[in-house]
């Protein structure tokens, strides 16, 4: 038996990275998966993969009829929607605040917030209706802390952690759930800054990040994909309005090994007691 048997989901930027991943993972678990995605190639292909239990959707997840159309589409087909995953994204603008356009700007939060503004928008009258579902919106750590990603990038994902718990507040009451993922590096075509990226460039960003993880190796698109499956899955029905850090440690603070004093340091820890203690 399938830990997703029997659902429906919609997974957005489901062609490439993260989303093709809990893709391939959702349909494991026995899930039918409308992939959305503006890139028909990489979608179309790996829906053919997948066979009967998931259909490739083009779509520009910042536009709102395109949206509208991808919910209508699943619902459609497989007759409910069980899971919408707002995963597509892009790195968004780069560079120095004062050379950032306006024009940069208004892209940016289109494809990082608009687009789960409108997914949140579209899925939740078919959940709430229904009286079940699961919305998983795709952050990151840079969503947390400044410093780990682009200016705009940082301030996309930190709102849509925020939207997130607030609109868990409003879709509780219909059983719908809404939560969160903080992704840290994730060997994925966007974490090489190039949304064509081969295999062989994918692996040049793992070799050279790993030892800046705590972990010993950057993250995969199936470590985010088995949070993905957990929030999707019947296992989280008592879990909303909240976000998940799936980043190998990268979060919680400094390495160990970036911190040469500690690890020189020996007992008998030397320390001075006040008088009389
Ligand atoms: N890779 C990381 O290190 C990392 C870390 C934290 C968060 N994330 C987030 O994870 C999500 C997935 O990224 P990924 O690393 O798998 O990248 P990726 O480049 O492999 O995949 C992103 C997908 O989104 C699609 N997309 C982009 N704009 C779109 C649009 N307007 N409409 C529809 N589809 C669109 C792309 O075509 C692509 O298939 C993003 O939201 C990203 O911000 C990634």
């Amino acid at each position: 038996m399938g830990r997703l048997d029997d659902k429906v989901a919609i997974i957005t930027g489901g062609a490439s990275g993260i989303g093709a991943g809990t893709t391939r993972r959702f349909v494991e678990e026995g899930a039918r998966v409308l992939i959305s995605d503006l890139d028909a190639e990489k979608g179309e292909a790996l829906a053919a993969e997948m066979g009967d239990a998931a259909a490739f959707l083009q779509t520009d997840v910042s536009q709102e009829e395109q949206v509208a159309a991808m919910v209508a589409e699943a619902t459609d087909r497989w007759g409910r929607l069980d899971c919408l995953f707002n995963n597509a994204g892009f790195g968004g603008a780069l560079g120095p605040i004062a050379k950032t356009t306006v024009d940069d700007f208004d892209l940016t939060m289109d494809v990082l917030l608009k687009s789960v503004f409108l997914g949140l928008k579209h899925a939740s009258p078919v959940m709430s209706a229904q009286g079940s579902g699961s919305i998983i919106s795709n952050a990151s750590v840079a969503g947390l802390r400044a410093g780990y990603g682009a200016h705009l990038y940082s301030v996309a994902k930190c709102a849509v952690i925020h939207l997130t718990k607030s609109v868990a507040l409003e879709l509780g009451e219909h059983n719908v759930r809404v939560n969160a993922i903080c992704p840290g590096f994730v060997a994925t075509p966007l974490a090489t800054g190039r949304p064509s990226a081969s295999e062989e460039q994918i692996q040049q960003i793992r070799d050279a990040e790993a030892t800046n993880q705590l972990l010993g190796r950057v993250g995969e698109p199936a470590d985010v994909a088995n949070m993905a499956l957990f929030l999707a899955s019947d296992e989280s029905q008592w879990i909303t309005g909240q976000e998940f850090v799936v980043d190998g440690g990268m979060a919680a603070g400094r390495p160990w090994s970036m911190w040469p004093e500690f690890a020189r340091m020996e007992r008998p820890i030397r320390h001075h007691r006040p008088p009389g203690r």
